[in-house]
């Protein structure tokens, strides 16, 4: 891979997910693409970057995409923020929407699906308290790869023995072969949906709360800022905004506050000040994004 192949990757990637790579990550690109180059027939990245600038392999650049993306992930990561969706922010919705009893959640960036399964095993503990009620959660990422095993609810060994409670496992999992799938009643709790967190997500409505974990990370600053301000438009007034371990909005964007005693977990912020129009236009990016990404 030349230099000029790495720069045309950087922006390539910049523009379609938001990654935002240093220029120091060449043996990654190596890693992830060289495999696929080979998929395609072709002797490495060179000849790979030279098609996709050809237009010639037209499934390359969604394939090139997909496979820089990284999709770590486990059931009840970190398990605070799913405490706190049991003590803190179900109780509260409870109350808040006892007259509309719906319940909308939003799982952004939810890769192989341990997350809204997650989501989705934690609701059906509050039994008769939400019976009657409309209760959804949309799973979204921008990987097609990972949205299918997601939808299959299939897990190896490996990953029901990270971070599911074992009662979890036995309660809610169906052993096939040598694989663990979700019963029936959990994967239908969880819709899956394609969506890159670039682009305009103005169809979903709102929800009540939204957890978009472990991908603001690799966005820059403005990315960052963009897309917290379209989740701020995705969100009810009195929802709730979780976000990763690693990440925060705190001197990033004024879209969101931190909840006061609640860490990782944020409140729209009703009262912001008023931005230069400057600022304004640098925190809506979407259109130039969808536009440079069809
Ligand atoms: C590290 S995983 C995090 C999964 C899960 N949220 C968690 O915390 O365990 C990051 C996910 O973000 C997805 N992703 C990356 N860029 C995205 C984008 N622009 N829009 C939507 N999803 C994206 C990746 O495909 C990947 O599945």
């Amino acid at each position: 891979m030349t230099p000029l192949d790495y720069e045309f990757l950087r922006k390539l990637l910049k523009e379609r997910s938001g990654l935002d790579l240093s220029t120091d990550k060449q043996y990654l690109v190596e890693s992830r693409l060289v495999p696929l180059a080979r998929r395609f027939g072709l002797p490495g990245i060179s000849e790979l970057v030279q098609k996709m600038k050809a237009g010639s392999v037209e499934a390359a650049t969604a394939e090139v995409v997909e496979a820089m993306t990284t999709n770590e992930t486990f059931f009840f990561r970190d398990k605070i923020p799913f405490d706190h969706l049991r003590e803190t922010m179900v109780p509260a919705l409870l109350q808040a929407r006892a007259n509309r009893r719906t319940l909308r959640i939003w799982c952004a960036a939810s890769s192989t699906g341990q997350e809204p399964y997650s989501i989705a095993m934690c609701l059906k503990e509050f039994g008769a308290a939400l019976t009657g009620w409309r209760v959804e959660i949309l799973a979204t990422d921008l990987s097609q790869g990972v949205l299918e095993k997601s939808r299959a609810g299939l897990f190896s060994q490996f990953e029901v023995q990270r971070g599911l409670p074992i009662q979890l496992l036995v309660k809610h999992f169906t052993q096939v072969g040598e694989l663990w799938q979700l019963n029936a009643d959990i994967r239908a709790m969880v819709q899956h949906r394609q969506l890159n967190l670039l682009q305009d997500f103005g169809q979903l409505g709102t929800f009540d709360v939204i957890f978009c974990r472990n991908v603001l990370i690799y966005f820059d600053q403005d990315t960052k800022v963009g897309t917290l301000e379209r989740l701020a438009r995705a969100i009810e007034p009195d929802g709730f905004l979780v976000l990763g371990a690693a990440e925060s909005v705190v001197g990033i964007s004024d879209a969101f506050k931190p909840h006061p005693d609640r860490r990782g977990l944020y409140r729209a912020n009703t009262v912001r000040p008023a931005k230069p129009a400057i600022v304004a236009a640098m925190a809506q990016p979407v259109k130039a994004v969808a536009l440079a990404s069809r």
